[in-house]
């Protein structure tokens, strides 16, 4: 599966927008997966030193850095312990599994290092607070990974909704998934993933459309989540079933500001293809978006705008728009506009203001499922 997925944001091109003359100094904080994206992308900024990296698991960090060919880094067997030592970073990326991100995050913004940290934001509500609170006392720059963010496909629909062709959206279905693709590793377990198919993948069918209408906060959410195939297994290999104990289906009614209805659901495993295209409702028109099996988590193909014209009902293709290869792939997008912004002292390219609305939905499922009714989602306003 890494290699699949992984291939999706291998860049074309080398030639990402390079900054001023200062050199970064980076920590990798989990060199796991997922870091392996971070440390290519960082080899091609010629502004970045990668000077520290830290694993829990002894010698992962140092075979890590060799298997990739940086030297001079320095090691650690925790983010605590790189955090203590290493006095001047400037930037570290939170590579870890969910249930270690807020601590990593909280523990390196209290030290004035900015963030680059991995979706999902974290696990619960009150850790996405916690996170949005330490980034403001910091005054660093903390952005989230969400990569599709930089897909032109996506920004399109933000452009749809803001042109106003849409009118007022006033219900939004939205979520994807796949018939079969349970993955494994870390992310099946509570002890480090925390959420299963919800954190996984459900944050980036959410970001599409709650990105789109500029994250409104959500009000109520009634969940639910279960997990049918990853325990059992005839779909999952017996060792994986074995320890499987985080959900791999979930499907919600989510009230936002505004009076938008958000209807979502995930599925790592499922006995249908999809769950359905995600889909704007607008007083003037809608946007149907296809689904996706959200590997990457931005449009599954050509999107169809309905509308009226002259008073009579008409739809409209909007062609799948090819990235510009110049800019790099999605990835080294990802990692570039986060170094901008610590270069610069810019704006945080995947706000964690934002996404806290995004990780309150995803803990509000967990909660209202676990209790088995509607519940109020209640977050601080000074934030
Ligand atoms: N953006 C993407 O496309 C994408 C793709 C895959 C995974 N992810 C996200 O990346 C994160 C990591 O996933 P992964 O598959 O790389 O996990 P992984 O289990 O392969 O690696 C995580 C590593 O973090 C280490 N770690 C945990 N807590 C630590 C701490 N306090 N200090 C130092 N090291 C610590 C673990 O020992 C482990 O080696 C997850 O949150 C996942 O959702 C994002």
């Amino acid at each position: 599966m890494a290699d699949d997925v992984l291939a999706q944001f291998t860049p074309e091109a080398q030639a990402v927008k390079q900054s001023t003359g200062k050199k970064l100094k980076v920590g990798i904080i989990g060199t796991g997966w997922i870091a392996e994206s971070h440390i290519q992308s960082y080899k091609r900024m010629e502004d970045v030193e990668v000077v520290a990296a830290a694993d829990l698991i002894p010698g992962k960090a140092e075979a890590f850095m060799k298997q990739w060919g940086v030297d001079g880094v320095r090691f650690y067997p925790d983010h605590l312990a790189m955090l203590e030592a290493e006095k001047d970073l400037d930037a570290v990326s939170v590579c870890t599994y969910n249930t270690t991100h807020a601590v990593c995050t909280i523990d390196a913004l209290n030290r004035g290092v900015s963030v680059l940290l991995e979706k999902p934001m974290c696990v619960t509500t009150q850790e996405a607070i916690d996170i949005c609170r330490a980034e403001k006392a910091s005054g660093k720059v903390l952005s989230i990974g969400f990569q599709p963010r930089f897909d032109v496909n996506m920004q399109m629909i933000k452009k749809i909704v803001n042109s106003g062709e849409l009118g007022d959206i006033y219900y939004i279905q939205t979520g994807g998934g796949r018939r079969r693709g349970i993955p494994n590793s870390t992310f099946i377990e509570q002890k480090t993933a925390g959420i299963g198919a919800l954190g996984d993948i459900g944050c980036y069918s959410l970001d599409v459309v709650l990105n789109a209408i500029g994250y409104p906060k959500p009000l109520t959410v009634s969940g639910y989540t279960s997990a049918f195939f990853g325990p059992n297994p005839l779909y999952n290999n017996p060792a994986d079933a074995a320890r499987f104990d985080v959900d791999d289906f979930a499907a919600a009614f989510v009230r936002l500001e505004g009076g938008i209805i958000l209807d979502f659901r995930i599925a790592w495993a499922m006995h249908v293809d999809t769950p359905g295209d995600s889909i704007l409702f607008g007083t003037k028109g809608a946007l149907r978006i296809p689904s996706t099996d959200c590997w990457n988590g931005s449009v599954g193909g050509a999107m169809t705008l309905y509308h009226d014209v002259a008073g009579e009902r008409a739809e409209t293709q909007i062609p799948i728009l090819q990235n510009d290869p110049k800019k790099g792939g999605l990835f080294d997008q990802k990692i570039r506009s986060f170094l901008d912004a610590v270069l610069e002292g810019g704006t945080s390219p995947v706000p964690a203001r934002q996404i806290l609305h995004n990780q309150a939905i995803l803990d509000g499922i967990l909660q209202s499922s676990k209790q088995g009714r509607e519940i109020t989602i209640d977050l601080p306003d000074e934030i």
